[in-house]
């Protein structure tokens, strides 16, 4: 599944990614800006934060508790906020675009 990461200035950046990681390690693995991933994906630290595109809020889902929680530690939360090491990649979410916060460049 392709998974396009965008910067907040703009720039979009398609990635090919594998069924079963995550968009926090498919970003990681392909040096893309904007998501720091302190903690390694234990949902503890919210530096992956990435803004979901409205039209893949209902694939993605909402984010469960733990998530949420941790969500609100990090800046700028809207309702299409999630914690991209929580979001785990399928064939259903090919053509997922998620947008990177200015706070994490
Ligand atoms: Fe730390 Fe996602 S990598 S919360």
């Amino acid at each position: 599944p392709t998974i396009t990461y965008i910067d907040h200035d703009g720039t979009e950046r398609p990635i090919e990614a594998k069924n079963g990681e995550t968009v926090m390690e498919t970003a990681i693995k392909n040096s893309v800006p904007g998501i720091d991933a302190d903690c390694g994906g234990a949902c503890a630290c919210a530096t992956c934060h990435v803004y979901v595109e409205e039209s893949f809020m209902d694939k993605v889902g909402q984010p469960e508790e733990m998530e949420q929680s941790m969500l609100d530690f990090a800046e700028n939360v809207q309702a299409n906020s999630r914690l991209s090491c929580q979001i785990q990649i399928s064939d259903e979410l090919d053509g997922l675009r998620v947008t990177t916060p200015e706070s994490q460049h």
